[in-house]
């Protein structure tokens, strides 16, 4: 039998069906509720109780500590499957067959060659510039180079932009890091697999052949497939949200990588590796800083720690944190950094203050530790990110044009000035 949900405002009452998810999740639909109540809106600020759509993509459970995408588990998919496979089944719904993820492969390499006039525009920025700026600069570009993908009515128009953006997407990434690290611009190597050609795009030196190794792949790999999807968070909405105007899939994903940009969301990988280093200069004292981190007069935040969803273990943060423990150990890298950030988190785990209010370590906590290993500039990290999600937010633009989905048009309570009659300064003066 369908539930319904009561409400009752000045007396007069209002029934509103229940909808359930497949794993029992809950929402009143609220669908009806202004035309009803001839005026009535909710408000929510942060979107803290507001579901915005329905989504067969990724599941998260933030109680229990689970995250699933197309109902697989991120543990057998971080174990078990490449980025390129995650990318289809994240995208198609469907993990790819051989010849499926082989054709896939080569559609995307299809479109590895990058205009010349991308480059140019990149040599106008500064050395100096952050490199998210230049990568959401590049891809909004993309809609200039190729108009083609402004066009995605059918579904052949729609996988010429999906593969062209997985295509042109690492070399941005490497311009933006070889432009603010003055290194030789270099082009994509469809010989090399995806993840490989990233490594040699990422980690290629002056005059040197790139040999590739084998533990950076795997690490790259994994972390990709952590960071490739995440349901409704700030930058998968930001991209649901622009291309709910029919804007195109380029311009969906320059508000998705700005959205990311920041240090709440993807910038705390960045911001979780300045405070871990600025934490070892000082001396090392941990406690100190988780004292700032309580204290309500200090603005300090632990970042990488807390989530809007998860209030138990995010399972992302203990897949990176067994994987920086590996890599390390691998590499032959000894970093103070990593021995500051499990201090960190076993006063956390033991403090009350982070027991009561739920906070633990998030897949931004130990990811930074990986990729500084790994050579990667710290303004670099968010914009490893962004590589990873860009499945997550490609699938999240598709399902939202596929289901037809309204503009994203929220409502707003007006608390400014009533009517006032206009008189102009100068007749006042
Ligand atoms: N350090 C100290 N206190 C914290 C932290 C933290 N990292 N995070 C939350 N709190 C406290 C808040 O001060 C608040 O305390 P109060 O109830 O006494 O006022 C309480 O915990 C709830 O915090 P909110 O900010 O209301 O929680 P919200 O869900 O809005 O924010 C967020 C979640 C933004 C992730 C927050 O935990 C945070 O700022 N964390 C640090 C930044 C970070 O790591 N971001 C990455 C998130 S993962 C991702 O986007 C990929």
């Amino acid at each position: 039998m369908s539930k319904i949900a009561s409400l009752e405002i000045n007396g007069e009452k209002y029934e509103f069906p229940v909808i359930e998810g497949t794993e029992n999740e809950t929402a009143i639909n609220i669908k009806t509720l202004r035309g009803a109540t001839k005026g009535v809106i909710t408000i929510d600020p942060g979107f803290k109780n507001t579901g915005s759509c329905q989504s067969a993509i990724t599941y998260l459970d933030g109680e229990q500590g689970i995250l699933r995408y197309r109902g697989y588990s991120i543990e057998d998919l971080a174990e078990k499957a490449s980025f390129l496979e995650t990318s289809y089944l994240l995208i198609f719904g469907e993990l790819p067959s051989k010849k499926e993820l082989e054709t896939f492969e080569t559609d995307i390499k299809s479109k590895y060659p990058t205009p010349d006039g991308l480059v140019k525009i990149l040599e106008g920025f500064p050395k100096e510039s952050h490199p998210m700026g230049i990568l959401g600069s590049l891809t909004c570009a993309l809609n200039a180079f190729f108009p083609e993908c402004n066009q995605t009515n059918t579904e052949n128009e729609v996988y010429n932009a999906i593969t062209t953006a997985l295509g042109q997407f690492p070399t941005l990434v490497s311009l933006a890091l070889r432009k603010t690290q003055n290194l030789t611009q270099l082009t994509s190597d469809p010989k090399l697999g995806y993840v490989e050609n990233i490594a040699q795009l990422l980690f290629k030196k002056e005059g040197e052949a790139y040999e590739q190794n084998q533990i950076i792949n795997d690490a790259l790999d994994k972390l990709l497939i952590l960071h490739a999807d995440h349901e409704q968070n700030c930058s998968a909405s930001t991209v649901r949200i622009i291309g709910s105007s029919h804007a195109s899939l380029f311009a969906s994903l320059t508000g998705g990588i700005n959205a990311l940009w920041g240090p709440l969301h993807g910038g705390a990988n960045q911001a979780v590796i300045e405070m871990l280093e600025n934490i070892v200069n000082d001396g090392g004292d941990s406690k100190k800083y988780m004292e700032k981190a309580k204290d309500k007069q200090d603005s300090f935040r632990l970042m990488g720690f807390g989530h809007r969803v998860y209030k138990n273990f995010d399972p992302r943060a203990r897949i990176v944190k067994k994987t920086a423990d590996e890599v390390l150990n691998d590499l032959g890298v000894k970093d103070p950094t990593l021995d500051i950030a499990k201090a960190l988190e076993k006063e956390a785990l033991e403090d009350p203050y982070f027991v009561d209010r739920k906070l633990y370590p998030n897949v931004d906590f130990y990811s930074g530790i990986i990729y500084r290993a790994m050579g990667i500039p710290t303004d670099m990290f968010t914009v490893l990110f962004a590589l990873g999600r860009l499945p997550g937010w490609i699938a999240q633009w598709k399902e939202m044009r596929t289901n037809k989905e309204p503009i994203g048009r929220p409502r707003q309570i007006y608390t400014g000035e009533k009517h006032r009659e206009f008189v102009s300064s100068t007749v006042n003066s």
